[in-house]
């Protein structure tokens, strides 16, 4: 049986109705670009992350983009954050004229290391980026201690819906931090028909500027206060995302399900480690990360027997040829260089069926012997 690593195929069948009812409702209004559909939408992530407000915008790369622009960070700056993540969470930092400052990870989690921010800081760092890594939230409240006052923009891009006790609080994804940031990328665990993405935080002042930027920096059309960008989210995509929403608290309860019998099925192999997320967190499981000594071999071996996995990251940002003005040599990083060499995702959508986990799961033992 061949298992892929995503079938979007599989939740498009099962919504199809739902969401082409909602699709069409735009094209019949005639209003694509921002306006109710995108307000409607906005409302919705705002609720579902606690947060006072919420900003559509083009993607997810983009949401951290203008949250730094929002927080007047460029030249001369230094923004830190982890280079385990996917590459936007540093090429905005560059993208803006500031300077990204890689720290190493928690070898458990893969999430940045509060400890190696502290070390870092500078009188220069202007804020502090944390990923959510694969659906889980970083320690974002350790992160708020180590950063003493400086902005923590949360790259929950992998992440909606997700929480974290903290001080005995259920938080949210994009809660507690200064700005959050999601993307709506197709194959993220809430995903548009196209490019998407989300700004929200609890500040009127950052969220007044926040939707100017995102329409060249202009409050109102044709006078811009200062130079922003084109970064609207479309109608279209928010009446996909909005048919889609209500389901997501079902899918990330499949996709934990899903988790859990993984856990369980790969218990006890030596040489592989199943993902330990942190008693705090809810992960939503955007992906299903094993460590593996001897990853690229089973990796072949899972391609052999067709089923999909994928490596989410195979090169750490500090050592992109991209980056290599900023002078990180190879183990300057340790953890993060470890990770990227020892991870493998496994599928873990919703929709698969028992069969189809079996098939994963006796799979990877089967690599192993077992
Ligand atoms: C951690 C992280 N940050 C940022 C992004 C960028 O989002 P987008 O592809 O919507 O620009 C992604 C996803 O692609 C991501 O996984």
């Amino acid at each position: 049986m061949s298992v892929p690593l995503l079938d979007l195929r599989a939740q498009h069948t099962a919504i199809r109705d739902v969401v082409v009812e909602k699709m069409m409702k735009v094209v019949d209004s005639q209003l694509f670009i921002l306006g109710a559909a995108v307000e409607e939408l906005e409302k919705q992530v705002a609720e579902l992350s606690h947060t006072k407000h919420a900003i559509g915008c083009a993607n997810g790369t983009d949401a951290i983009l203008l949250a730094m622009r929002a927080l007047d960070i460029g030249r001369g700056d230094e923004v830190i954050t982890t280079p385990f993540t996917f590459f936007a969470t540093a090429g905005t930092i560059h993208n803006v004229g500031a300077t990204p400052v890689f720290v190493d990870i928690d070898p458990k989690t893969f999430n940045i290391s509060p400890e190696a921010i502290a070390k870092a800081i500078t009188p220069k760092t202007k804020a502090i980026i944390p990923v959510d890594l694969f659906g889980a939230m970083a320690p974002i409240e350790e992160v708020q201690r180590v950063a003493k006052g400086l902005p923590v923009i949360e790259d929950a891009a992998q992440t909606i819906g997700a929480s974290r006790m903290i001080d005995g609080v259920k938080r949210m994804a994009g809660e507690v931090a200064t700005i959050g940031t999601f993307s709506f990328f197709p194959s993220k665990n809430l995903g548009g028909y196209g490019d998407g993405g989300m700004i929200v935080t609890q500040d009127d002042k950052i969220a007044a500027r926040l939707k100017r930027l995102r329409v060249h920096g202009g409050a109102t059309q044709y006078f811009h206060d200062e130079v922003g960008y084109n970064s609207r989210l479309d109608a279209l995509q928010a009446a996909v995302l909005s048919a889609k929403l209500p389901y997501l608290a079902g899918w990330s309860a499949k996709r934990r399900a899903n988790a859990a019998f993984y856990d369980k099925a790969l218990a006890g192999i030596a040489g592989l480690t199943t993902p330990y997320i942190a008693k705090e967190n809810e992960s939503i499981y955007n992906q299903y990360t094993v460590r593996v000594e001897r990853r690229d071999e089973l990796q072949a071996y899972l391609k052999e027997k067709n089923v999909g996995s994928a490596i989410y990251y195979p090169l750490p940002l500090h050592l992109q040829p991209c980056f290599s003005y900023l002078g990180y040599k190879k183990g300057s990083v340790p953890e993060a260089e470890k990770a990227s060499a020892q991870v493998l995702s496994l599928p873990i959508f919703p929709e698969l069926t028992q069969a189809q986990l079996d098939e994963v799961a006796g799979t990877v033992r089967a690599f192993f012997g077992k």
